[in-house]
């Protein structure tokens, strides 16, 4: 028997209420909105009139794969949860330790924690248009946006110290390979597969990444952000300094950040297609970012960040909308979520095309050029 969502849910919310009478004790506290995510179990929380986001891990693992079985039944996942909040280093409580890095040493400008007790995190809110809202808005603005993004992470997490600190709070939970290879390896992730509509598709392709990403380069040690998605840079001040949520940091290829960024950006201008003009506007501005980053690399330099990008664009597409694809009826999924499910099939036909030329071409700068023209194919279509 799978974990029933309705249970899954309503332990989660009285997590949440007792862990916000644990820090608070004569407070009141007042349950607010659910935020639907396939990760963790997000809600708003009024805390004595003070607005914060509370957000709960299960088991460190995804709702998706909670809800699916993946942790055995629900008195089993209870009993082992029990143990998971108090014992060190689970997942939020690394969450709460890379705030205060981010904050602290890295200088980046990032959500204050609030409060974290027996699993669950209280953060406060940041406000604001999102690094997707002002490409939406001006897409011709895409390099420079994606630029500022990229590089404000890179200086941040370029500080002294904020190595040191890293290796001791490590999120690989949010790692895009090891993500890959943990939801694909061998039989069960055939049967993964079999699962969505697209099992044929998605098998080929997944086939092809696994080659490819063995040879995409060794693993490099730089320290990435982990999650950097075009909705988790919220801009306060309009176009200023950007707020970064939901951080994973970890050791990883240095490619990992703008592959995460490029592949839930295309994701969604497939999904969510713009009108045509800003389709292309978007992905040229995308084209252009490529461009400026690998600029002062020599060709071999560049070939080889532009491999790593392409591999980990595709290898986070095919992670998240498997995800998607997979998630229980029972789960409440965002509007970019349903509308990934429902523009599956173009998805599918962007991986499919994108790593057949992953796999015969060698010259990384047309596989890349490739990659984006097939993605605007797919949202064009
Ligand atoms: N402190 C915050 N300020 C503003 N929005 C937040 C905050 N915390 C969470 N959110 C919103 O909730 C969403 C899900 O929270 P997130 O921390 O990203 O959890 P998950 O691990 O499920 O991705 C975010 O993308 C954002 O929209
Ligand atoms: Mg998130």
């Amino acid at each position: 028997m799978r974990p029933d969502p309705e249970a899954v849910f309503a332990y989660a919310a009285g997590q949440v209420e007792q862990a916000a009478h644990g820090l608070w004790p004569r407070a009141k506290v007042a349950l607010g909105p659910v935020v639907p995510s396939v990760t963790s179990y997000v809600q708003q929380v009024d805390v004595d009139g003070r607005p914060l986001f509370a957000k709960l891990s299960v088991l460190g693992v995804s709702l998706v794969s909670l809800l699916r079985g993946a942790c055995g039944e629900w008195p089993e996942v209870l009993q082992k949860q029990a143990v998971y909040v108090t014992s060190p280093g689970a997942l939020l409580e690394r969450e709460r330790d890379q705030l205060r890095t981010l904050r602290g040493v890295a200088g980046l400008r990032v959500p204050d924690a609030a409060g974290y007790e027996r699993g669950v995190l209280f953060t406060e809110p940041a406000h604001g248009p999102t690094l997707a809202d002002l490409i939406g808005k001006e897409p011709d603005r895409t390099a420079d946006l994606l630029g500022l993004v990229v590089d404000e992470v890179a200086q941040g997490l370029g500080q002294r110290g904020v190595a040191a600190r890293v290796e001791r709070t490590e999120i690989r939970e949010r790692s895009i390979t090891a993500t890959f290879l943990r939801k694909f390896n061998g039989l069960s992730g055939g049967t993964y597969l079999r699962q969505t509509d697209h099992a044929v598709t998605l098998t080929t392709v997944v086939t092809r990444l696994r080659l490819a990403q063995r040879v995409a380069a060794p693993p490099t040690r730089a320290v990435v952000f982990g999650d950097l998605k075009p909705e988790h840079a919220v801009f306060p001040d309009g176009d200023g300094r950007p707020v970064f949520l939901d951080p994973g940091l970890m050791r990883g290829r240095p490619a990992g950040d703008p592959a995460k960024l490029v592949s839930r950006l295309v994701l969604n201008l497939i999904t969510q297609p713009p009108a045509a003009r800003d389709v292309r506007a978007v992905l040229g501005g995308v084209a252009a970012f490529g461009a400026a980053m690998t600029a002062r690399s020599d060709r071999a330099g560049r070939d080889v960040w532009l491999r790593q990008l392409t591999v980990m664009w595709l290898m986070d597409t095919t992670n998240i909308l498997s995800t998607y694809l997979s998630a229980p009826p029972g789960l409440p999924l965002a509007p970019h979520a349903a509308a990934a499910v429902s523009r599956a099939r173009q998805v599918c036909d962007m991986l499919d095309r994108s790593t057949a030329a992953l796999t015969s071409y060698r010259d990384a700068r047309s596989v890349w050029r490739l990659c984006l023209d097939n993605a605007a194919k797919a949202a064009l279509s």
